[in-house]
């Protein structure tokens, strides 16, 4: 593999609170950081930066690859009637594997041109279409978790599993496909377990799907708490939990031993977030999806503060853009509207705690698979971004932390090279 080095302003978050600004050279060997140092190394290859800031690359932790193709449309409706209405009708479209393909090559080409580096994606409960978007990501140079989606309840048949039983025969041989493809626990791009959410799998789905997560030794992901009405209709789905996210622990899919990612938690009562913590659950945090489909406001800032595990996720195409700056921004943003408006006790989110989440946070999943990730550190993944703000430059001389702040929230930038586990994707 190359080695090299990258010449450039560097920020990283160490702490959720500390962003680090270094001036000089990163040195890439076998995928890796190096080694950080103010002059050149001798005898490597430099890619040189100068004035440019280079960040970690980003994480999302939460995004469904089907729905891109509305992306940025659908605005109109809450989450229960925006999956029926739109949300279920294209993805059944992923039965048909031109379909699948096309729509995943527009997915996958926008995903490597994005500030993305790694991510947690749910494809559709088709397994043919869901192996398609798995080889498009490692064709791409992408890190990813795959759910090919659990759902035999409470859709149109045109887009449901007939069965528990068919959705589990189906889901080992997804898994057993992986597992010939050497996909299984190794390479960049691997499968998760993903029960839709509770009202698309029944408790037989469900109990099969956290056996297949222990057998297989594989992870899981899911959403929780998102939606007021989403969380009563799990209550009458599920006599006898106390909590939704009982629906999923008392199968095994809720952390502990099956590592395991739950998108939003903006309603979570104190019990069910003590079991998230307490099982290191990891929380997608997925600002911009919230506002559009009037989901509500996540305490992100005190799950983070808490010492709960939290990233970002941009949950396209509940979310409006595959970009996590502009994520990044408006998690700070609905912060605040946080703080004014329901909670005064956690003061809103800073742009390096944002940061902090979007790298770090998120990257701290593949920590349970072995991998360091979010830091320009020493055996830290060689995930990194240079940043291009000249179109943003004015007479001001801008601070390093303020060039990101401008980037994230402005818009205007352009991402200028991408390396992921030290390859050039751009
Ligand atoms: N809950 C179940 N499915 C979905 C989905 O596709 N998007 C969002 N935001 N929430 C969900
Ligand atoms: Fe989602």
């Amino acid at each position: 593999m190359n080695t090299f080095t990258l010449k450039g302003t560097f920020l990283d978050t160490p702490a959720p609170d500390t962003l680090r600004v270094r001036e000089g050279y990163l040195l890439c060997e076998n995928g890796l950081c190096a080694g950080f140092s103010e002059t050149a190394p001798a005898g490597v290859e430099v890619l040189d930066y100068t004035g440019k800031i280079i960040t970690p690359g980003l994480v999302d932790l939460h995004l469904h690859a089907p729905q891109y193709s509305y992306c940025g449309t659908a605005m109109d409706l809450e989450l229960l009637d925006w999956l029926q209405q739109y949300t279920y009708p294209e993805e059944a479209h992923y039965a048909d594997p031109a379909y699948a393909r096309l729509g995943y090559s527009y997915f996958v080409r926008d995903l490597k041109n994005s500030a993305t580096t790694r991510a947690c994606i749910f494809a559709t409960l088709h397994t043919d279409a869901t192996l398609e978007l798995m080889h498009q990501l490692r064709g791409a140079g992408l890190s990813a978790f795959v759910g090919k989606l659990g759902m035999d309840r409470n859709s149109p048949d045109s887009y449901r599993e007939p069965s528990a039983a068919a959705g589990l025969a189906e889901t080992r041989r997804w898994l057993d496909t992986c597992r010939a493809e050497n996909t299984l626990h190794a390479g960049p791009v691997r499968p998760m377990i993903t029960p839709r959410f509770t009202p698309s799998t029944s408790d037989e789905y469900m109990r099969g799907l956290g056996e297949l997560a222990r057998e297989y030794n594989v992870p899981a992901q899911s959403h929780l708490s998102e939606n007021p009405g989403e969380i009563a209709w799990v209550a009458e789905l599920c006599p006898g939990t106390k909590f939704y996210g009982e629906s999923y622990s008392r199968y095994g899919l809720f952390g502990g031993g099956v590592p395991t990612v739950m998108a939003h938690c903006i309603y979570s009562p104190d019990d069910e977030a003590a079991l998230m913590k307490q099982n290191r659950v990891m929380i997608a945090h997925c600002p911009t999806s919230n506002e559009n489909v009037i989901a509500g406001i996540a305490p992100a800032a005190h799950y983070l503060r808490g010492g709960w595990r939290v990233g970002l996720g941009s949950d396209v195409a509940g979310g409006q853009t595959l970009d996590l700056f502009t994520v990044m921004a408006t998690a700070v943003q609905v912060s605040k509207l946080r703080w004014r408006y329901i909670d005064q006790s956690e003061k809103p989110l800073t742009m390096v705690e944002a940061l902090y989440m979007a790298t770090v946070g998120g990257g701290d999943f593949w920590a349970d698979f072995g991998e360091k990730v979010g830091l320009f550190e020493d055996g830290y993944a060689f995930d990194a971004l240079v940043l291009d703000d000249d179109p943003l430059k004015n007479m001001r001389a801008f601070s390093a932390a303020e060039r990101l702040e401008r980037y994230a929230y402005l818009g205007k930038g352009k991402l200028t090279a991408k390396f992921a586990a030290g390859e050039k994707l751009l």
